[in-house]
């Protein structure tokens, strides 16, 4: 693979299987940058900031010492310097991650520190799949092939569901709707980067799909 793969989209779309499976196919870097949301989000709770609180966690995202890999096969999530892959998926930052990514300070040095990244990654192995909300309209898009994955909200629900319980966490399926229809009303809705799809990405509706047949799709795509 030569150059970016944006693939955004909502939750419970198979986005995170999918770039990790595509980027290793591909013999390329991965970027999940919701986790760096994510990691954000939990240095904000563990400092007991108000993730409403925009001023205080614009100047706790400058502060927080946060790692993120970009091995497809081990991608490594580290606050302070401690293992936190677990505790970023859990429904407390679940919960709080939309009011800290709605804060411009926050996807600023977000959006910096991505493009530094991708930079990086290109000039080492020449290619990397970054999954988003916002990869192919604001941080890479000159990216040659933007996808935007979606799925109905019923489909979502129930992945999420089947990935909370394979996490050891307790929760029904209509919960999981909830929170998955939740987060897009606030991703979409926010000033900052709302999650479109980019004008020109390629939309490919996940709902029927497994997730094989969906890297399938997509390698074909990017091989081009
Ligand atoms: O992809 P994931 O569900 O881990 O993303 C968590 C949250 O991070 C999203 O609900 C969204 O609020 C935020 N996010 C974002 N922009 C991105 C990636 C994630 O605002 N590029």
């Amino acid at each position: 693979l030569r150059g970016v793969v944006a693939l955004d989209g909502p939750s419970g779309t198979g986005k995170t299987t999918v770039a990790r499976t595509l980027a290793g196919r591909l013999s390329a870097g991965y970027l999940d940058t919701g986790a760096m949301y994510r990691l954000v989000t939990l240095a904000v709770l563990r400092s007991g900031t108000d993730p409403g609180d925009a001023e205080a966690v614009g100047h706790l995202a400058h502060d927080a010492e946060f790692a993120i890999g970009t091995d497809p096969e081990r991608p490594e999530v580290r606050l302070a310097g401690q293992d936190v892959a677990a505790e970023i998926r859990g429904p407390e930052v679940t919960g709080a991650v939309s009011a800290v990514s709605a804060v411009p300070q926050v996807r600023e040095l977000l959006v910096a520190r991505q493009r530094r990244i991708i930079a990086d990654v290109l000039a080492e192995t020449g290619g990397i799949v970054v999954e988003g909300r916002d990869i192919g309209t604001t941080v890479a898009p000159e990216s040659p092939l933007k996808v935007y994955l979606t799925a109905s909200a019923e489909i979502r629900a129930a992945r999420r569901n089947t990935q909370d319980s394979a996490a050891g966490r307790r929760t029904s399926v209509a919960d999981a709707r909830e929170s998955v229809e939740r987060r897009d009303r606030l991703d979409s809705s926010r000033a900052a980067s709302p999650l479109r799809a980019a004008e020109d990405a390629v939309p490919v509706d996940t709902s029927e799909l497994t997730i094989d047949q969906v890297i399938v799709a997509l390698s074909e795509l990017a091989c081009r």
